[in-house]
């Protein structure tokens, strides 16, 4: 059974979310659109929180968020206990978002990278593991 990933965008990552799920479904996904519909200006929480509530209650392992900076995505997705949403600018930070960080939510800063460096972004986060090591040590701090 393929993988469901929850997606989520406001009006400013509402393109760039209608590419990632097909490249969600190309690399065998079920991206599980969460909305926003169309490009209608929107407010970010109202998607933040349906993509990170699944993630938190555990009926998925993680989730993929878009707004215009990534920053009020992460936010409000940070809200939820056991949630760890990192903004991506690069597939470096990405893979190390994942390798030392174990982001279970990828936020894109959808009006600062193009589509194919968003695809690129995506597909690093979704092949990287965690680490675990010394970095399971500091994750397991975060929660205060
Ligand atoms: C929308 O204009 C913009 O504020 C939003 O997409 C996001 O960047 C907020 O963090």
């Amino acid at each position: 059974m393929p993988e469901i990933i929850p997606i989520g965008a406001d009006h400013a990552g509402f393109e760039l979310k209608e590419r990632l799920k097909q490249e969600l479904a190309a690399l065998g996904y079920e991206p599980l659109d969460l909305g926003t519909h169309s490009a209608d200006s929107t407010d970010y929480p109202d998607y933040a929180h349906p993509v990170a509530s699944q993630v938190e209650g555990g009926q998925v392992r993680r989730g993929v968020l878009l707004c215009g900076t990534g920053l009020g995505m992460a936010y409000a997705a940070n809200r939820h206990p056991g949630v760890r949403a990192a903004v991506a600018w690069t597939p470096e930070v990405a893979k190390l978002a994942r390798a030392h960080n174990d982001a279970n939510v990828l936020v894109l800063p959808a009006r600062f990278v193009t589509e194919q460096e968003g695809i690129e972004i995506l597909r690093t986060w979704l092949a990287t593991p965690f680490e675990g090591g010394r970095h399971q040590r500091r994750v397991q701090k975060i929660e205060p």
